[in-house]
Parts: C-alpha cells; sequence; structure tokens
C-alpha cells in the first residue's frame, strides 16, 4: 500500500476511532491523514499526521527508509490534523530541515515552539533532493492562510494540501486504482464513485467559503503537467484527475447541477410536512431532490447537497419572532460560505406571527439568489390548501 512509485511512497495512517472531525463533522468511514516521502540523495517528508498516531506514523516511516535519515519536512499545512508530530520528526532526526513559506513560521512558534532549523521558501522556489527536486506553490486561503502545494516535476505529482482531499480512510491500496473506501461494501463502484460524496462533503464543509482562491490556485497550477495528485486526505488521485480537478472547479465557481436540496427543521411536524409535499411534487415532475432535516442529521450533509444543486429550498417555524435555530444555523452556514448562484425558496409555520420566512428571504438575497416565489408561510397546522406546494415545484422544474 506505501510505494506510489520508486520514489514516492504513502506514509499516511487511517483513523478510524474519531467519530466528529473539527468537533463537527461525522466521521461515517473514518479519515486518512496522508503524508508522503519523496526519497532521493535526500528524503523529504510531506506533511505529518495527527498526535494520536504517532508509533504508528513513525513506524511507516522507518518501513520506508529504515535507518536514513529525513532531510526535509515541507509544511504544505498548518493544521494540527498535519503538523502536529512536527516535533517528533524533530526528536527522530534532529538535523531536520522544516520548510515553509512566511506564514508558517509563526504558526510553527505558536504551536510548537520551534523558532530554528526552518528554511522559509517562496512562490516558485525549489529544492534538489538529487535526481528529482520539489517546487513550492504559494496557494493562500485553499482553506487557511499559510497553504501551499509541492510540485514534484520528474514524478509529475502535486502534493496538495487538503485540497482535492475527502473524509473517508482509504482501504486495499492508497492510490485511485487500488484503494477503496474503508466499510463501503459497494463493489461495482469504483474509487471515485465511491469518495464523491464524502469528497463534495469535505469540501462544502471545510474549504467551501473559499471558492475564490480555490479558483486562483486552479489557475496558477493549470499549466502544470500532473499526473498525480497527492492530498492530505482520502485517495491518491492518478486515474481520476480530470474528474476531480472538474468537480473542485465546479464547486469552487458554487455551479450547482439540476435539482434541489430541500432542507429544514420542525418542532411539532408541520414545517415537515409542508418539506415531504414539495418532495412528493418535484418527484412527479421527474425533478431530481434531496430532503434534510436539520433536527435529525447533522448540517454537514445538507451543506454538501446545498453545493451539489442549484436550488436551495428552506423550511423554518417561526420561533422567539426569528428563524427556528437549526435553519438559523444553517442559514448562517451557507452565509457564511458565501454561497452563489442558487434559485431559492423559503416556507415555514407560525402559531401567531411569521417571521422566519421573510428573515430567510432577507438572507438568501443578501447572497444575490434568485428568489422564486415570496416565500409559503402558513399558520399553525399544515394542511396543502394553507401551502400548496405546486406552483413552487413548476418553478424549480
Ligand atoms: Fe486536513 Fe485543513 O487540515
Amino acid at each position: 500500500m506505501s510505494k506510489i512509485s520508486e520514489k514516492i511512497r504513502y506514509v499516511g495512517v487511517n483513523d478510524l476511532k474519531k467519530s466528529i472531525f473539527e468537533g463537527m463533522w461525522p466521521l461515517p468511514f473514518g479519515v486518512s491523514y496522508n503524508s508522503y516521502l519523496v526519497i532521493s540523495d535526500k528524503i523529504a517528508l510531506i506533511d505529518t499526521a495527527e498526535a494520536d498516531f504517532a508509533a504508528q506514523y513513525m513506524e511507516n516511516i522507518r518501513q520506508e527508509i529504515g535507518d536514513r535519515k529525513v532531510d526535509y519536512l515541507i509544511v504544505n499545512h498548518m493544521e494540527p490534523d498535519h503538523s502536529s508530530l512536527m516535533q517528533m520528526i524533530r526528536e527522530a532526526y534532529p538535523e531536520v530541515r522544516i520548510v515553509g513559506n512566511a506564514k508558517t513560521v509563526p504558526m510553527i512558534k505558536g504551536y510548537y515552539g520551534i523558532t530554528d532549523n526552518i528554511h522559509i521558501v517562496k512562490d516558485g522556489d525549489c529544492i534538489s533532493l538529487g535526481d528529482v527536486s520539489l517546487t513550492f506553490y504559494m496557494t493562500p486561503m485553499v482553506h487557511w492562510p499559510e497553504t501551499m502545494m509541492t510540485y514534484c516535476h520528474e514524478e509529475k505529482t502535486l502534493f496538495a494540501g487538503d485540497a482535492f482531499g475527502s473524509f473517508g480512510a482509504v482501504s486495499g491500496g492508497i492510490t485511485d486504482s487500488d484503494a477503496s473506501l474503508y466499510g463501503c461494501t459497494d463493489a461495482a463502484s469504483d474509487t471515485f464513485d465511491a469518495f464523491r460524496d464524502e469528497m463534495c462533503r469535505y469540501y462544502s464543509n471545510i474549504v467551501g467559503k473559499y471558492g475564490q482562491t480555490v479558483q486562483a490556485a486552479l489557475k496558477k497550477l493549470s499549466g502544470l503537467e500532473i499526473s498525480r495528485i497527492c492530498s492530505t486526505h482520502g485517495p491518491v488521485w492518478e486515474k481520476n484527475i480530470q474528474e476531480v480537478v472538474s468537480c473542485y472547479d465546479r464547486l469552487s465557481r458554487y455551479e450547482g447541477e439540476k435539482g434541489v436540496c430541500i432542507v429544514y427543521a420542525s418542532m411539532y411536524g408541520n414545517t415537515a410536512k409542508a418539506a415531504k409535499s414539495l418532495a412528493a411534487e418535484l418527484e412527479k415532475r421527474g425533478v431530481p431532490h434531496v430532503l434534510h432535516n436539520l433536527c435529525t442529521e447533522n448540517v454537514s450533509y445538507a451543506y454538501r447537497d446545498a453545493f451539489k444543486y442549484d436550488a436551495l429550498v428552506v423550511g423554518a417555524p417561526t420561533y422567539n419572532n426569528d428563524i427556528f435555530p437549526p435553519a438559523y444555523n444553517f442559514m448562517y452556514g451557507i452565509s457564511a460560505r458565501l454561497m452563489k448562484n442558487r434559485r431559492f425558496a423559503a416556507f415555514g409555520s407560525f402559531t401567531w406571527a411569521g417571521a422566519s420566512v421573510k428573515l430567510m428571504n432577507e438572507m438568501a438575497s443578501t447572497l444575490g439568489f434568485d428568489l422564486l416565489s415570496e416565500g409559503l408561510s402558513f399558520p399553525q397546522a399544515y394542511t396543502p390548501e394553507k401551502c400548496d406546494m405546486s406552483a413552487l415545484a413548476d418553478k424549480l422544474a
């Protein structure tokens, strides 16, 4: 599993213990923390892994290089899931030179108290390892300010940090020719099919706000000849590079495919009935749609499908003269991700005064969404007469 090529080895780990990533996002298939060795006369280690996996990680490195030493630790990204074994690497290889950009330096000091033996690189700088070299490209805000990518010209390999990464641990191999999504039982699905949803969920949950800077990075890297993408999470992409890059391009342009993401939260089931009524009307018209109940599932999945589809319909009752909090949280998250280019509608119940629909419309207008209706606000119990979804379904179709 560890040999990607003669020069490049995988030394990452799978995390099947953690159930929630960043304290927020569910991990039904686990997650991998990917790290790579580039081996020539000198050896570079690209990013590290999560602190809980120190022993296994060191064992992985030693299995590949034995008693040889790591000469360079390349820091593409400082988030602790990739940097927290930096100090351990320094202890194991005291002469290792840490390679990062200027924005990395204060983070290294702040997180790990390390201030010496750091080599600062700028955009386009190169380090030779012998018969292979590493060139550094600054890709700020994909998705932290210090993020950069490392390109090995001789191997046509891009070490991309979190970009093109995915939730889901990798089993059976590491490249998309031989890897599968941990726990995925669908033998018919190839690696890209199996990981697609988890990759889109990772993008929407974690990188989603930074569409503009992802687009800048894609443009900057577009001149490179890339036949392998080594991300910090998920499979190494070789076979499906076109699909993966075009998926990232579409997501970062906020371009949804045809379909409707219905997201709702309901206190006593009336807004839920309205949501299901809309789903039934869309079904009759053959419109692709998904339904997410924010009271029973993590908002992670609703974000994924809000990025996936070009129409977003949100249902929430009025609560304290405001938007019912689970739906407010979703709308806030959509706003924080600077979502664009969506057709939008809101609906929801109230008892004595309606406010949620108007407020959700205001949030959607601020994002420049195309409002398909004034919204469907109805008092007390849901009935089809009070909240007829057929006209909205026609517009969505
Ligand atoms: Fe996987 Fe942004 O860290």
